[in-house]
């Protein structure tokens, strides 16, 4: 987590490195700073809190043309004014911005940095203090971070400014995310393309422990060891506008209302030019050779996997499991003999699941991500991969990606298809409408998050089979904007403890979309309600009944944790909007967490 920007040209750096941190508080939002060179000093400014509140102790009267910036969501000390980044050396020499965490940052202190006094609690110092101990024991500059690079363990994409040296900006990357961007008359770096896409969409990939140098003029990658690295420059597929709320007062809003877009979009990226089905044969043929696909995902992008194990076992005949990519690691599954290993991921940069990956790939394993972000770790590091397409989602609760991940799955598992004929298309197509419908309901939701929810100290969301994998992604929408605190939860297996938690108004969400559980599904919700729950129900119009709060146009049952996520994500907005909850960027949260 955290991001970092940096920019050298002719421009005044201050609201180019503002506008960067912006687009990049979705990665931490606890404390920010900026360094600006200026008349050969460099300028501090951090403060803890969100970009608004270190705009609000900026000096206006400084400028100048090169500078970094960071956004931070704290690993190593607490979220204050003093760990916030950019941290300096000893002599003010050098002045650094860091995203990673240094696993052997007591051994370098100990090994290198007994005689200098530190003034944070974070990792990061170490590194800037290296880079500075080096250069006085006469390394240059550029030696001198590649030498600190070589001694430093575990992650990190560093932007360095040289006081004494104000024509270049310094940069690494190791294990976290870094791209280039490259400009007219300046260039840029930063965590990712909406950092930069106001200004460029001409970037560079960097890899694994390679170090920049970047002028004005150029930008030169080395590897660690100093040799030259040549590169084309790729262009993202986002344009300015897909980073902007527009008139939306909420980016979770505006997500939400994309997705019947995103899922036509998704048909569209998916068909060839008769319009049928295409996936990349390779990832098809992949699938096909398999005997057991193993989903590692984190999250929303879990729950998403729950949802692609019933596609891929029901349409595509393939026995599947879905692990927690941070439960994996260190308690294996026992693995089959041709195993085919799937990294679901938003960003594509979740540590969690890279970990898993790594270890995979060691152990010989076939890779397929699926991915919103091209060109992201697991993309790159993966054999395979499947694109999203559902534009930047900038909001750190997942709505159109978690919708976006079903349908590809639900694609990717009809081309497959051993088991059931299913007109994917034709299915997803309804998806969209319907969703376009739910969306027209939002004050029926609101209504519901002020009667139900607002007051509640706690929350169940309750369903069977596909159903109950719904329950799970609407709790964790509600829990994790709200503060409600809120379990999904196996309607059946209620009675078998958790009922005792249920009191009088507790609120109890059912979900019913399935003809196959409609009876017993509604029976617990009369449970629940016999001991004082305040029930709602969220049913398929076939299913439906009277009294049922919202209704949902009929679709395909397998489809049908599509739409049935949609009046849930709304409750969630609602509940939050209502309790005065901060929606974009909930509490203690990071949309893309790149530490283990
Ligand atoms: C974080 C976010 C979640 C997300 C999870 C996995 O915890 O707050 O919303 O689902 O990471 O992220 P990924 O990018 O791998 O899908």
């Amino acid at each position: 987590m955290c991001g970092i920007v940096g920019y050298i040209g002719f421009e005044d750096v201050k609201e180019i490195i503002l506008g960067g941190l912006e687009k990049l508080e979705y990665r931490g939002y606890d404390s920010a700073g900026i360094a600006i060179a200026n008349n050969n000093n460099v300028y501090v400014c951090k403060e803890k809190g969100r970009i608004k509140d270190l705009r609000g102790c900026l000096d206006v009267n400084v400028t100048g043309t090169l500078g970094i910036g960071h956004t931070r969501w704290a690993t190593h000390g607490v979220p204050n004014k003093i760990n916030s980044h950019p941290h300096q050396s000893c002599t003010k020499r050098f002045t650094l911005v860091h995203n990673g965490i240094i696993e052997n940052e007591n051994e370098l202190r100990e090994k290198f940095l007994k005689d200098i006094e530190f003034t944070s609690d974070t990792d990061t110092e170490v590194i800037v203090q290296l880079i500075e101990k080096f250069v006085s024991e006469g390394e240059e500059v550029e030696l001198a971070i590649r030498h600190t690079m070589s001694e430093l363990e575990g992650s990190y994409a560093l932007a360095i400014l040289d006081k004494e040296d104000m024509n270049t900006l310094y940069a690494a990357k190791n294990k976290t995310p870094l791209l280039a961007g490259k400009g007219e008359g300046f260039n840029m770096i930063g965590s990712d393309a909406m950092a930069m896409i106001n200004y460029t969409n001409n970037f560079y990939e960097i890899e694994d422990k390679e170090f920049l140098k970047i002028t004005k003029e150029k930008i030169e990658i080395f590897t660690i060891y100093g040799n030259k690295v040549t590169r084309d420059t790729y262009t993202a597929d986002i344009d300015a506008s897909d980073t902007e709320k527009g008139t939306y007062p909420h980016y979770m809003m505006k997500e939400i209302e994309e997705q019947p877009f995103v899922i036509r979009k998704i048909i569209s990226e998916y068909s060839d030019e008769n319009g049928d089905l295409f996936v990349e044969p390779e990832i098809v043929e992949n699938v096909k050779a398999c005997d057991k696909l193993y989903i590692i995902a984190c999250g929303t992008s879990y729950h998403a996997g729950l949802i692609g194990k019933q596609f891929f076992e029901k349409i595509a005949g393939k026995p599947t499991e879905v692990v927690i990519a941070s439960e994996f690691i260190y308690n294996m599954p026992l693995l089959t003999e041709k195993p085919l290993f799937l990294f679901i991921s938003q960003s594509g940069e979740t540590a969690d699941c890279r970990a898993v990956l790594v270890k995979v790939k060691q152990m010989g394993f076939k890779t397929l991500t699926l991915t919103n972000v091209k060109g992201s770790t697991l993309s790159r590091e993966s054999d395979n991969t499947l694109l999203l397409y559902a534009g930047p989602e900038i909001a750190v609760a997942s709505t159109k990606a978690y919708t976006a991940q079903i349908a590809v799955l639900s694609i990717l598992a009809a081309k497959v298809n051993n088991k059931i004929n299913i007109d994917i298309f034709k299915e997803l197509g309804k998806i969209a409408y319907t969703m376009e419908t739910l969306c027209d309901d939002k004050d029926n939701y609101k209504e519901l998050a002020e009667k139900f929810l607002v007051k509640s100290r706690n929350c169940f969301y309750i369903g069977r089979s596909m159903d109950y994998f719904v329950c799970l992604e609407a709790s964790l929408k509600l829990k994790e904007i709200s503060y409600i605190q809120t379990e999904g939860f196996a309607a059946g297996e209620l009675k078998h403890g958790t009922i005792a938690l249920i009191e009088h108004d507790t609120p109890v969400i059912a979900v019913i979309t399935q003809e196959s559980i409609n009876l017993n599904t509604r029976s617990n919700i009369k449970e629940v309600k016999a001991r004082g729950a305040a029930t709602m129900v969220i049913s398929l119009k076939k299913l439906s009944n009277e009294t049922d709060d919202i209704v949902i146009d009929d679709v395909n049952e397998l489809l049908s944790p599509l739409a049935a996520i949609i009046p849930a994500q709304y409750l969630a907005y609602y509940a939050a909007l209502l309790k005065g909850c901060d929606i974009d960027k909930p509490r203690n949260l990071a949309k893309s967490v790149t530490v283990e």
